[in-house]
């Protein structure tokens, strides 16, 4: 059994103007928040206690997840008045937690497939510190790269460069022992991955990098939302409870609706990812565009490429 933390109060900026209304965990894919797709992972290996440590529109986590009690898993809320990085907001979470288990990071940002349960029994086998998981990517010069040794023991944290010595980068969970958490300063501002992280192999503590090669997908871009939850729906669309579609809507393209929508009459939608609550009047045309929750859209209103809410009606880059 482990704990949890779930890092979720980030800006979210290169996800803009979509994280103008939501934070970037709370947008959904295939009709669930990203959050939720990892709650449902980390309930499967395991984890019986999370705390989502929020910041930036802490408010709209809370009414969504409660107690975590419809999930089968205790939720717990640690708000950062400012938003103390990925290392600070880490701390100030497990103060919420006790000091006897494992503890799982996550990213609140990623789509993972990998066993958590594996890696939980891997950095226990190991009586790691820290164990990260790793991910081999195609070109690893857009991100840092992360090399190990045979023994699966991180020799280094390196920043992107022109000819990375290995294709294995940080995929965002982490595992850690308590003790390591506490060595980070409390209600400081600290990076995890440019500072925690690089110090530990400093100081010769035992970093292991848990290697599997699975569904990973980092959401922090409009293109990558898209792509994550088109990887999601099976065939053509798919929608969640509630939801009436006109008999003549033709709907492509990986597209997810929401819960309770409502699509009329001759409505063309393709690759589009619409909330839930949401009604499309009769002849719309949407592609490649994000309807927020709640959002009436008018009759024979024609869009490609927006971020379409009750309140804004910007493009987007998808
Ligand atoms: P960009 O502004 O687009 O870079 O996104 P971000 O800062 O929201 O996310 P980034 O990919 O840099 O961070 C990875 C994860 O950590 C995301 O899920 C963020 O929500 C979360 N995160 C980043 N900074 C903080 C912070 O200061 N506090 C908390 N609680 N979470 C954070």
């Amino acid at each position: 059994m482990a704990v949890g933390i779930l890092l979720v109060g980030g800006f979210g900026t290169r996800l803009k103007p979509l994280t103008d209304e939501s934070p970037k965990p709370m947008l959904p894919v295939a009709g669930l928040p990203v959050t939720e797709h990892q709650i449902l992972a980390a309930k499967k290996a395991g984890v019986h206690t999370l705390v989502l440590a929020t910041s930036y529109l802490a408010e709209i986590f809370t009414p969504y997840f409660g107690d975590g009690a419809k999930w089968g898993i205790k939720i717990l809320y640690a708000v950062e008045k400012e938003p103390l990085g990925t290392g600070g907001a880490i701390r100030n979470a497990a103060e919420l937690l006790g000091r006897d288990e494992p503890v799982v990071v996550f990213n609140g940002d990623v789509l993972s497939r990998h066993s958590i349960a594996d890696q939980i029994k891997f950095h226990t086998d190991n009586k790691a510190d820290v164990t990260l998981h790793l991910i081999d990517v195609e070109d690893a010069r857009a991100f840092g790269c992360v090399p190990t040794d045979a023994d699966g023991r991180v020799t280094a944290f390196l920043e992107k460069m022109d000819n990375p010595v290995t294709n294995s980068i940080n995929a965002g969970c982490y595992v850690f022992s308590p003790d390591v958490i506490d060595k980070i300063p409390l209600g400081t501002v600290v990076s995890v991955e440019r500072e925690t992280f690089p110090a530990l192999v400093a100081s010769g503590r035992s970093v292991f990098g848990y290697k599997e090669q699975s569904y990973w997908l980092d959401v922090g871009t409009p293109a990558a939302l898209f792509k994550g939850s088109r990887d999601l729906v099976e065939g053509d669309f798919q929608a969640m409870a509630g939801t009436t579609i006109a008999p003549d809507a033709v709907i492509t393209g990986g597209t997810s609706i929401g819960a309770r929508c409502t699509i009329g009459a001759g409505v063309h939608i393709d690759d589009c990812i619409i909330g839930d609550d949401v009604m499309i009047g009769d002849g719309a045309r949407l592609s490649h565009s994000f309807i927020a929750h709640g959002t009436a859209v008018a009759a024979g209103v024609q869009k490609s490429a927006h971020y379409l809410s009750q309140k804004l009606d910007l493009p987007i880059i998808v």
